[in-house]
């Protein structure tokens, strides 16, 4: 694991950007794994940044979103689709076509769980997964338990989940109960993972996910089973790290 500290979010910013932008420039049909919340929006806006000044071309990149919220429609303000589109996906030139998400409007669940996971077998590893990290040691959606499930599947979000994502809404309890993620195995499967955490409410669990036991019960703390991770924290983030 090779893990950076960086003095402001400009600097954390510009370098997970970087990383992204030097792997599309070598290999431009690279397939990225990305992440919704509020930490990856700064490396996003840099990633635009770098589009309009014509630095990277995203044309013959694909993508493919960690996990969705279920009962949202993708219109709805605090959908992840949405939150792709105004944050990225809508400011580059990615065909829209080989933008994926999992659709949490599907009638039947597991039958979308099962076509999210068939697509991302069919289209080859994942070149690098972009992931963020909950308080709990949350990645993508899957949350701590006595178990984890492999691949894509529906969980039920925790309350602490809940109420840590409840401003990307008007109120509390519009926040879904339900949501569709890959799965820790699907996560792990990818050749690169870009781990970024930002704060200090997150130091204890950047610790125990990094520095803890291997644990379920902190599916983060699975990372450290991967060849190639890097993590990119700000000061406060990694102020418990020894
Ligand atoms: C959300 C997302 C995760 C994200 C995490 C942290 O619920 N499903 O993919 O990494 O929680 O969110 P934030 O970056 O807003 O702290």
């Amino acid at each position: 694991m090779n893990i950076l500290t960086f003095q402001t979010q400009e600097a954390l910013n510009k370098a997970g950007a970087g990383i992204i932008t030097a792997l599309v420039q070598t290999n431009p049909k690279a397939r990225l794994g990305l992440a919704t919340g509020g930490t990856p929006v700064g490396i996003y806006q840099e990633l635009v940044d770098a589009y309009k000044a014509g630095t990277v071309s995203f044309q013959g990149v694909s993508s493919f979103n960690l996990d969705e919220y279920i009962g949202l429609e993708r219109s709805h303000e605090a959908s992840y689709y949405r939150f792709m589109q105004e944050q990225l996906l809508g400011h580059i030139d990615i065909a829209p076509e080989r933008c994926h998400i999992p659709n949490g409007m599907a009638e039947d669940l597991d039958a979308e769980c099962r076509r999210y996971e068939q697509l991302l077998e069919d289209s080859g590893q994942i070149d690098l997964q972009l992931l963020g990290l909950g308080h709990n040691g949350h990645i993508g959606f899957n949350e701590p338990d006595v178990a984890l499930t492999r691949s894509t599947h529906v969980v039920q979000l925790r309350e602490q989940t809940r109420e840590a994502n409840a401003r990307f809404f008007d109120t509390p309890e519009q926040v879904p109960v339900q949501a569709i993620t890959m799965g820790v195995g699907t996560i792990l499967k990818a050749k690169m993972i870009l781990l970024v955490v930002r704060g200090k409410d997150k130091a204890e669990i950047v610790k125990q996910a990094l520095q803890g036991p291997i644990t379920t019960e902190c599916p983060a703390s699975l990372l450290q089973t991967h060849p190639h991770v890097v993590v990119l924290l700000d000061q406060e983030a990694g102020s418990l790290l020894v």
